[in-house]
């Protein structure tokens, strides 16, 4: 009794590999599920070296765990984790820590720090990254709430977190809902990025009649330059695959209407409430949405028929395509990296965006070469307010306006929705003007709701009677 170092509640497929994972760095670990065959599972995939327990008892499972004890929680997001947290409250004492390692809505995780906080418990939101071989063999982890109590758990997360150059993948981001925040945004760059790989490959395909091989390989060689990435890495492992039944690229035979969980949208709805601008985000999770009006694009595609059929030959597209892609995907990240920045203003988190950056290189489903870069910008000035400020990342963009105005240019003339394509630019066209036709609003807020101005050439607040 009393002697295994971290527990688990929830063994599905996540839980059970991250405790494997702990058990494999030579932790002993104890699991809790109320379904008997789950936790019988999880000692069934032991091996010898192993000390694993799994138990569907609370009362237990909790006895089992070394003082201060260190539980997580990987269930489904909402209702689920308040009630795991009130069945496991009658038995944990004070200086216990309970981390939550779903993608749970940030402010939820505020009110369950007060809550446990009152009662002497460390609550800790932590968003993990890297799906389910992420979990097994080496996620990014996200984690938020006390630093003192983060000491327990570092050794333990450390060990199997993902590591890049020898550094985990994980790092104590700060306090409250902190690491919910950050994971929260990672997803909405998620979303972000894996419309942008859509786009290209739609663009490709319908607007240039790229054939399966040719669109594999375009993805399979942009993995292997300065576009390195995870998300590249399985569109062209994807792209690849065949459907045993008709031999054709199963991909081809899936339906076009995506499902989605909300940390795309979550992260879309606070930008606005903090005025962050995220519209690459925004407008991926639109395109979603869109998506799921399938009979009415059916119906509206025959109304509106377009077609175009200009061509160029195929290298220079993607040569072309390959620029625009980076220099939207630095924009995507830009983005979100700012919302992060405001939000840490917001919110008092005190993030550092160089360890963001750092502990995103690997392991989760946004890890991407350019990470590197990233961290080296906010390692050189960490008040950067924005990614597009930093000089060496200017010159490459730089070299690449021209490419991305040309494929947005294109995505136009062929009719295809290059919806993150284009709000991309048009972000970074605002974000690079000195000035902008604000003022005109300004005046069309005093005109009709005596809503006052402000002037560029004298100081004080104005109201004309237009
Ligand atoms: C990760 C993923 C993970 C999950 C998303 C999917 O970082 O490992 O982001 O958290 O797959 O929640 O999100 P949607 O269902 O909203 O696309």
């Amino acid at each position: 009794m009393e002697n295994f170092d971290f527990g688990m509640v929830g063994l599905g497929v996540m839980g059970r590999n991250l405790l494997l994972n702990m058990a494999d760095h030579g932790f002993s670990v104890a699991g809790l599920d109320l379904d008997a065959e789950k936790a019988a599972s999880l000692e069934n995939e032991a091996n010898e070296k192993h000390t694993i327990k799994g138990t569907t008892d609370t009362k237990e499972f909790v006895q089992l765990i070394k003082k201060p004890r260190a539980i997580m929680l990987l269930v489904p997001a909402g209702k689920p984790v308040d009630s795991v947290i009130n069945s496991l409250l009658p038995h944990l004492e004070e200086g216990d820590i309970v981390v939550d390692g779903g993608n749970s809505f940030f402010e939820d995780t505020n009110r369950r720090v007060e809550t446990l906080n009152a009662k002497g418990i460390n609550y800790f939101g932590m968003g993990i990254s890297g799906g389910e071989k992420g979990a097994r063999f080496g996620p990014s982890m996200m984690p938020g709430g006390n630093e003192n109590a983060y000491e327990r758990l570092r050794p333990i997360f450390e060990a199997v977190a993902a590591k890049v150059d020898g550094e985990p993948c994980v790092t104590y981001l700060g306090s409250g809902s902190t690491g919910n925040y950050v994971k929260m945004v990672h997803n909405g760059i998620e979303y972000a990025i894996m419309q942008l790989i859509a786009e290209t490959y739609d663009v490709l395909k319908r607007g240039f009649q790229f054939n399966d091989n040719e669109l594999q390989e375009v993805f399979e060689s942009w993995n292997q330059s300065e576009l390195h990435s995870y998300l590249i890495e399985i569109t062209a492992d994807i792209l690849k695959k065949e459907d045993d039944l008709t031999g054709k690229r199963l991909v081809s035979l899936i339906s076009d209407t995506a499902k989605s969980k909300g940390t795309g949208k979550w992260t879309s709805q606070n930008a606005m409430d903090i005025q962050a601008p995220v519209p690459s985000i925004d407008l991926a999770v639109t395109m979603r949405d869109i998506s799921k009006y399938k009979e009415e694009r059916v119906t509206a595609s025959k109304l509106y028929p377009w077609s175009d059929a200009s061509n160029t030959d195929k290298a220079s597209i993607v040569a072309t395509f390959k620029d625009a892609f980076y220099f939207t995907m630095v924009t995507i990240y830009a983005q979100g990296m700012a919302q992060l920045t405001i939000a840490s203003a917001e919110f008092d988190y005190g993030l550092n965006l160089e360890e963001v950056a750092k502990i995103w290189r690997g392991g989760c489903i946004i890890r991407a070469k350019v990470l590197e870069d990233f961290r080296k910008a906010y390692k050189a000035n960490t008040a950067l307010p924005n990614l597009l400020l930093d000089s060496n990342i200017a010159s490459t963009l730089n070299t690449q306006q021209k490419a991305v105005r040309e494929v947005v240019k294109t995505g136009i003339d062929k009719g295809i929705p290059m919806a993150v394509f284009s709000a991309t630019l048009a972000y970074f066209d605002a974000y690079r003007s000195e000035t902008l036709p604000t003022n005109l609003i300004q005046a069309q807020r005093d005109y009709f709701g005596a809503h006052k101005y402000e002037r560029i050439d004298k100081e004080g607040i104005f109201h004309t009677e237009w």
